[in-house]
C-alpha cells in the first residue's frame, strides 16, 4: 500500500511542471486516494469540505488564525492523510495540539524550502505527532515562536529526520541552542534554558573555567562537535552533566568530531558523555589518564574512526569485563571472561595454549596484537574479536611475522578491522594468504604492509613457494597433548567423554546477545539506510516501467 503511494507521489510531479489545482487531465493518472485541491483552514472555516474519507494524499495544507473547527472534526477529517505534496503550514492559530496530523511524506511548501512550518501558535503545548514517523519529510522544518511548546521529547525525531535542516527558536523548550559566532562569546551570554547545544563547542586557551562551570551545569546534550585544545585545565568535569554528544553522519552534511588535544595539564576527563556518530581524537595530553568507563561511553554509539594516544587507568571499580594486559606473554594471570583487553597482546613461541581459552569472549583490544615465531595455524582462540584500536603511536596495531604454519587469521565475520594511524604489518608467513579482502579489512588510516606471505594483498609476484599441504590444519595438531577446541569438536559427545573433558570446554551456552552490544546501533542505521535505498531503487524501476 505504502509502496503504491510512494509511486504516485514521485511520478506525478513529472507531469505537472507547474502546479495546478484539480484532478489530472489524463484520467489514467487519477488516484482515488488523492485530494487534488489545497486545504485551507482558517477562522472563517465553519465546515470542513465534504470530501472522500479515503483521501490519504493532499496537496498543501494551510492552517491559520483562530480555528473554530473542533479537534474531533479535525481528527476525523485527517484520519487517513499522511502525505502532503506541497507542505504543511500551521501559523498563528489557537490550536493546543496538532495530534490530528500524522505526516509521513511531505515535500516543501510552494513559497519556501520548508516542508513543515509551525509558527506563532500561542496555545500550542505539544505537537501530538512524532517526526520520527515522517520518513519522507524533505526540505527543512521551521518551528518558531510557540511560547508554550516544549519540544524536548520531539527533538530526537526532528533531528533524525531533518538533522541540521531546521530552524527552531522561541518555543518553551527548543531543540538546542544554536551556537552562533565564537563559542567563548556565545557561552558567556547563553540563556540557562539551553539544555542542548547545536554546533561546535570549541573550548580553548581563552575559555573561562568559571563561565564554563556555570553555563554547562544544565547542558545534557551536544548535537555537534566538541573540541578542547590548548587549555590549562586539569580535568573536564565541567562537562560532567553532558550525557550525549551526537550527530547523524548519514543525514548531516558535516562530519563532527570530539577532539581533546594539546592540554598539558589535563590529568583526567571526568566526563560521562556517550559518543554517537562522531570521530574521536584524544592525544598530546601528556598527563592524561582515561578510564575504561570513559572509553566505554565514547564507544557506546555509532563510532567513526578514533585516533588515540592515551594511557588507560584501571581503578579497582573498573568493570571485570575490562582486563589489563601486563607486559608478559603469559595468559596464566589473565582473568576469565574478559571482553576488552588493554595493552599489547603477544603470541610467540611461548604461547600459552592451555590458558588461551580465556580469550574466548574478547571483542576489543585497545593496544596492539603481535603474533611472531609461533606454531599457530589459526586464531580460533579469538572467535569473537571485533576490533583492535591503537592507543600508542609507536605500535603497529597488528604485527604478524615469522609464523610458518599460520594460514588463517580473523576468519570469523565478526572481525571489523583496526582503528589506527599505524599500518598493520604481516610478513614472512609462508602459508598465509593475505587476499585483497583481508587486506581491505586491515586497512586503518594506512594500508597494511605485507611481504613474503603466501599472498600479499593481491600482489602475488612475491609468493615464494607453493603452499605446503597440511593434512590437519588446526592448532590441535601443533600443540600435542592439549585437548581440542570448539572448532575441532565440541559438545557432540556425551559429557565425560574425551572431547568434553578438557580445558577448552567451558560451561558456556551460546551467547545470545542480551546486553547492549556496542555496535548494534550502526548496524541498525545501516540496514535502515539500505532499506530506503532499496525503496528508492524500486521506485525508480517502477517509473521506468511506466515510461516504457
Ligand atoms: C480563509 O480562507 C478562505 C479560503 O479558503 C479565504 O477566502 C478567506 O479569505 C480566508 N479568511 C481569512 C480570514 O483569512
Ligand atoms: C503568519 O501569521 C502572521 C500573523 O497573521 C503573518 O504576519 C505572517 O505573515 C504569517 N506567516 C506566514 C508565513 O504566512
Ligand atoms: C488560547 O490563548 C488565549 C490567550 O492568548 C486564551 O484567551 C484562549 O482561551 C486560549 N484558547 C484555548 C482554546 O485554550
Ligand atoms: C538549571 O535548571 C534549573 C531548572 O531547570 C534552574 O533553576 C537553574 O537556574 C539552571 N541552572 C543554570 C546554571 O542555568
Ligand atoms: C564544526 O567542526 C567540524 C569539524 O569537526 C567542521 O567540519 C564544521 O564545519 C564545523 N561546523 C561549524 C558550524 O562550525
Ligand atoms: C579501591 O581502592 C581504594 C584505595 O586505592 C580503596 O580505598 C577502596 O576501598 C577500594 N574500593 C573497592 C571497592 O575495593
Ligand atoms: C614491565 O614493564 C615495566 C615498566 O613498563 C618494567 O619495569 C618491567 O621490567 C617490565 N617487565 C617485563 C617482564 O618486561
Ligand atoms: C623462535 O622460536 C624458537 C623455538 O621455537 C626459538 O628457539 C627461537 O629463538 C625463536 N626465534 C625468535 C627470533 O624469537
Ligand atoms: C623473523 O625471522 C627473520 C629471519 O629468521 C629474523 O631476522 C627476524 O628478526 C624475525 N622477525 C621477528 C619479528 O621475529
Ligand atoms: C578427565 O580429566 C581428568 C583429569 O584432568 C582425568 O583424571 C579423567 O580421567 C578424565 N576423564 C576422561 C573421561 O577422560
Ligand atoms: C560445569 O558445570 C558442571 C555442572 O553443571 C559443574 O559441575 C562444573 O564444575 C562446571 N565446570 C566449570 C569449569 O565451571
Ligand atoms: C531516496 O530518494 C530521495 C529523493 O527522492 C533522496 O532525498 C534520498 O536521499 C534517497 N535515499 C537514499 C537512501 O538514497
Amino acid at each position: 500500500m505504502k509502496m503504491i503511494l510512494v509511486f504516485f507521489i514521485l511520478i506525478f510531479p513529472v507531469y505537472f511542471a507547474v502546479r495546478e489545482q484539480g484532478p489530472p487531465e489524463n484520467p489514467g493518472l487519477f488516484n482515488e486516494f488523492e485530494n487534488y485541491y489545497d486545504i485551507h483552514i482558517n477562522e472563517s472555516t465553519i465546515f470542513l469540505p465534504d470530501t472522500s474519507p479515503d483521501f490519504a494524499i493532499g496537496q498543501a495544507l494551510y492552517i491559520h488564525g483562530n480555528i473554530k473547527i473542533s479537534m474531533r472534526e479535525l481528527t476525523a477529517y485527517f484520519q487517513k492523510y499522511d502525505t502532503f505534496r506541497y507542505g504543511v503550514r500551521v501559523n498563528n492559530t489557537n490550536l493546543e495540539t496538532l495530534s490530528f496530523l500524522q505526516p509521513w511524506f511531505v515535500n516543501p511548501l510552494d513559497d519556501s524550502v520548508n516542508s513543515v512550518e509551525i509558527t506563532n501558535n500561542r496555545n500550542l503545548t505539544s505537537l501530538g505527532f512524532d517526526f520520527k514517523d515522517c520518513t519522507y519529510c524533505y526540505g527543512s522544518v521551521v518551528i518558531t515562536n510557540n511560547p508554550k511548546l516544549n519540544l524536548k521529547n520531539d527533538c530526537d525525531g526532528i533531528i533524525a529526520i531533518y538533522n541540521t535542516r531546521r530552524k527552531i527558536s522561541g518555543n518553551l523548550a527548543d531543540c538546542g541552542c544554536e551556537i552562533i559566532g565564537g563559542f567563548n562569546k556565545f557561552i558567556s551570554t547563553m540563556p540557562s534554558s539551553c539544555w542542548m547545544l547545536f554546533g561546535n563547542v570549541t573550548i580553548d586557551e581563552n575559555s573561562d573555567l568559571g563561565v564554563l562551570q556555570k553555563k554547562f551545569a544544565n547542558v545534557t546534550r551536544i548535537n555537534g562537535g566538541l573540541s578542547v585544545q590548548k587549555t590549562l585545565f586539569t580535568d573536564l568535569s565541567f562537562l560532567r552533566s553532558i550525557e550525549l554528544i551526537d550527530s547523524d553522519p548519514y543525514q548531516s552534511t558535516v562530519f563532527y568530531s570530539i577532539v581533546i588535544k594539546n592540554n598539558p595539564n589535563l590529568i583526567s576527563l571526568g566526563m560521562h558523555a556517550k559518543r554517537d556518530g562522531l570521530y574521536l581524537t584524544i592525544r598530546d595530553n601528556p598527563k592524561l589518564c582515561v578510564t575504561p568507563e570513559e572509553l566505554t561511553n565514547f564507544y557506546a554509539g555509532l563510532g567513526l574512526d578514533s585516533n588515540l594516544d592515551v594511557t588507560v587507568c584501571f581503578k579497582n571499580e573498573t568493570s571485570p569485563k575490562w582486563c589489563e594486559l601486563k607486559n608478559t606473554t603469559s595468559l596464566a594471570n589473565l582473568p576469565e571472561g574478559c571482553e576488552v583487553l588493554v595493552g599489547d597482546l603477544v603470541f610467540d613461541e611461548d604461547f600459552d595454549f592451555e590458558n588461551s581459552y580465556k580469550l574466548f569472549y574478547v571483542e576489543y583490544i585497545f593496544g596492539s596484537f603481535t603474533i611472531t615465531n609461533s606454531s599457530l595455524r589459526t586464531l580460533n582462540m579469538l572467535p569473537n574479536l571485533i576490533k583492535i584500536r591503537s592507543i600508542r603511536d609507536n605500535k603497529n596495531p597488528i604485527h604478524i611475522s615469522n609464523n610458518s604454519g599460520l594460514h588463517e587469521i580473523f576468519f570469523t565475520f565478526s572481525f571489523q578491522g583496526v582503528e589506527s594511524g599505524e599500518s598493520c604489518v604481516i610478513e614472512n608467513n609462508p602459508s598465509l594468504a593475505m587476499d585483497v579482502h583481508t587486506c581491505s579489512i586491515l586497512k586503518g588510516r594506512k594500508e597494511p604492509k605485507t611481504g613474503n606471505n603466501f599472498q600479499n594483498c593481491g600482489d602475488d609476484t612475491t609468493t615464494t613457494s607453493v603452499r605446503k599441504y597440511d593434512s590437519t590444519p588446526l592448532n590441535i595438531d601443533v600443540y600435542k597433548g592439549v585437548p581440542k577446541f570448539l572448532e575441532v569438536s565440541h559438545a557432540v559427545d556425551d559429557p565425560g567423554t574425551v572431547t568434553q573433558n578438557n580445558t577448552w570446554d567451558r560451561n558456556f551456552t551460546f551467547i545470545e546477545d542480551s546486553d547492549e552490544d556496542e555496535d548494534e546501533e550502526p548496524e541498525k542505521s545501516t540496514s535502515c539506510f539500505q532499506k530506503s535505498i532499496y525503496l528508492n531503487i524500486t521506485v525508480v524501476l517502477l517509473i521506468f516501467l511506466i515510461f516504457e
